[in-house]
């Protein structure tokens, strides 16, 4: 059974898309804790609802990223977990919190990278001109949406589309995307090879039904 913490800022639909699959799906793991940096973050009255413990801890009361990073490191710690989950977590992360958790922490970023890295990317692919755009789940390391990619899913952008219809085209992929890039790392089918993410077949292949 592996233990996964989850980490939002706001929404948490992403976070909620991953444990409504696990539970539906019979994951070998637990949701062992939803943990935000805002109080107002929607998403935890969600986790709460389904008895998921949730912690705050509050990024504006730290004076500076490594106090911050520290504090938090201590609480997702506290839930022992095997993998971290960053679904609309809005914080750039230091450096020594990214290294402790190298290659058990996953975020969805919503572009096809590396295009697009950073805010606003719906905007970005509109005023790019770009016949597709999309999501990405990676592995989290010290530069800002790099890292190995796991996963990704595309939609066309279409004529007349504003950033808010594109987002919710990429959103309904993302709900896909995500629960489906967890699940592979929760099967042990995930493994990192000169910076590339291989995918193996699954070892349960016979035993879960979807
Ligand atoms: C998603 O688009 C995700 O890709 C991005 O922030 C958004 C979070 O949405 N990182 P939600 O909180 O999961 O609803």
């Amino acid at each position: 059974m592996k233990n996964i913490v989850i980490l939002i800022s706001g929404r948490g639909s992403n976070m909620e898309a991953v444990v409504r699959a696990a539970q539906l799906e019979g994951w070998p793991a637990r949701i062992a804790a939803v943990i935000s940096n805002r109080a107002d973050a929607a998403g935890l009255a969600f986790a709460q609802a389904q008895g998921i413990p949730t912690a705050v801890v509050p990024s504006k009361q730290f004076a500076s990223r490594a106090e911050f990073d520290a504090a938090l490191r201590q609480e997702i710690d506290r839930f022992a977990p095997d993998l971290v989950v960053l679904a609309g977590f809005m914080r750039i992360l230091t450096a020594p919190f990214v290294e402790h958790y190298a290659g058990r922490m996953l975020n969805i970023h919503p572009s096809l990278l590396p295009a697009f890295p950073g805010l606003e990317t719906h905007r970005q692919a509109i005023e790019g001109g770009v016949a597709e755009h999309g999501a990405t789940v990676h592995f989290v390391t010290a530069e800002l949406d790099h890292g190995p990619v796991v996963a990704q899913a595309r939609v066309p952008v279409l004529a007349g589309d504003t950033p808010d219809t594109l987002a919710a085209r990429v959103l309904a992929e993302e709900h896909k995307l995500y629960p489906y890039a967890v699940r592979l790392f929760v099967e042990d089918r995930l493994s990192i090879e000169q910076g590339d993410v291989r995918i193996s077949d699954s070892h349960f292949a016979d035993t879960i039904t979807s």
